[in-house]
């Protein structure tokens, strides 16, 4: 452990840390603030000029709508504000989280740090990021308010059993580790406020797709904070019950290895009739990109968008009766099955 040079404003209870990075925090949340003052202002100028005219009015409606439009995210970004952000087991997750974060300025590198073994892994984390690291689990969740666990499931009994007791009651736990329950969370803890999610990889890009849910103990400021982190990887949606995470995980979580493997199938298909595979990787990717943004602009059925091309006797036609011969639907609703069972049985195993 070193210096801890760079911990800041961020975290008056700032344990030390390890090798900090020089960085030019993004200071985000300075900026909102800022931001927010000066809007404020602008909004009580705006409004005593109000009664003067009917154009003055329109404008003023306009002013006053777009200054709740801004308020409304500068609200999120100051919900962040000084929070501190710890992350055990930065791989390929707990990295898409920071990178989420620091991408959309919601916190400034000063407010994370992530805690991992392997000195190679935490210099290239500082260097790529200038965020904070630390060998330490324990003083890892002693400094950040919000936990955020991403260890593989096989990690996570090791992990654990020694941060119990280690958060205070005001912080905030938030796992995406496939079929870890709350409950097991908040007994190895000794803590109750447990967030469950499942996200998945193209959180990388801030295109993920992330489902989640929170013990009753979590309090209505520390589900914004949830919804802030879990909304900086892409799409969030929160659910009431935690039997919908094993689901979640079976259709988002593992859902784009399906489309890796359909999208391998179709390139190799395309290099076999012929096709280059620079040509055959380009009509693939932009097929599904299109269809997709097609599905989700367009208010029909998937069914009906698969008719819609479909001509009698046509060359889809031929296509589709080869897929239903080999049991595609049967298949795929087969893994998701799979999939889901597989994440009930890894959170009986702890
Ligand atoms: N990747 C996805 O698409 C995805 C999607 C949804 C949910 N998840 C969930 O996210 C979690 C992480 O997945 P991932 O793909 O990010 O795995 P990963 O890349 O292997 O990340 C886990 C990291 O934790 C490190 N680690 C191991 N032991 C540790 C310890 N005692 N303390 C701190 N760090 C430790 C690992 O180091 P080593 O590399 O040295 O082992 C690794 O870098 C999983 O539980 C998974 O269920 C992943």
């Amino acid at each position: 452990m070193g210096d801890g040079a760079s911990t800041g404003s961020a975290n008056s209870l700032a344990e030390p840390v390890e090798a900090t990075a020089t960085l030019a925090s993004t200071g985000s949340a300075n900026v909102a603030a800022q931001n927010f003052f000066v809007l404020t202002i602008h909004f009580v100028r705006v409004g005593g000029e109000a009664t003067n005219t009917h154009k003055k009015n329109c404008s003023t409606l306009t002013g006053i709508r777009y200054i709740l439009t801004r308020h409304s995210s500068l609200i999120t970004d100051m919900m962040l504000h000084n929070l501190t952000i710890s992350v055990i087991g930065p791989g390929a997750m707990g990295e898409a989280i920071v990178g989420g974060l620091l991408r959309q300025a919601l916190v400034g590198a000063d407010q994370l740090l992530v805690s991992h073994p392997r000195e190679e892994r935490r210099r290239e984390l500082a260097a790529r990021y200038g965020v904070q690291t630390s060998h330490d689990n324990v003083a890892a969740a002693h400094w950040g308010r919000v936990v955020i666990f991403a260890v593989k499931p096989q990690q996570l009994g090791r992990v654990l059993d020694p941060l119990r007791g280690t958060l205070r009651d005001d912080d905030l736990a938030i796992s995406v580790i496939a079929g870890a329950k709350i409950y097991d969370f908040a007994h190895a803890l000794e803590h109750p406020a447990v967030v469950r999610s499942m996200p998945n990889t193209p959180a990388t890009i801030g295109e993920g797709m992330t489902v989640w849910t929170a013990a009753a103990e979590v309090s209505e400021q520390q589900r914004g904070w949830a919804r802030t982190i879990l909304g900086s990887l892409g799409h969030e949606l929160y659910v009431d019950s935690e039997n919908y995470l094993d689901m979640a995980t079976a259709i988002n979580g593992t859902g784009p290895a399906y489309v890796f493997l359909m999208m391998e199938a179709m390139i190799d298909a395309g290099v076999h009739l012929g096709l280059s595979r620079r040509i055959s990787e380009e009509l693939v990717l932009q097929t599904m990109l299109g269809s997709v943004r097609y599905a989700q602009q367009s208010s029909a059925h998937p069914a009906q968008l698969r008719n819609g091309v479909t001509s009698p006797g046509g060359t889809t036609s031929a296509a589709l009766s080869e897929l239903e011969r080999g049991g595609m639907r049967t298949v795929l609703a087969d893994a998701i099955w799979a999939a889901y069972r597989r994440s009930v049985e890894l959170g009986k195993a702890r």
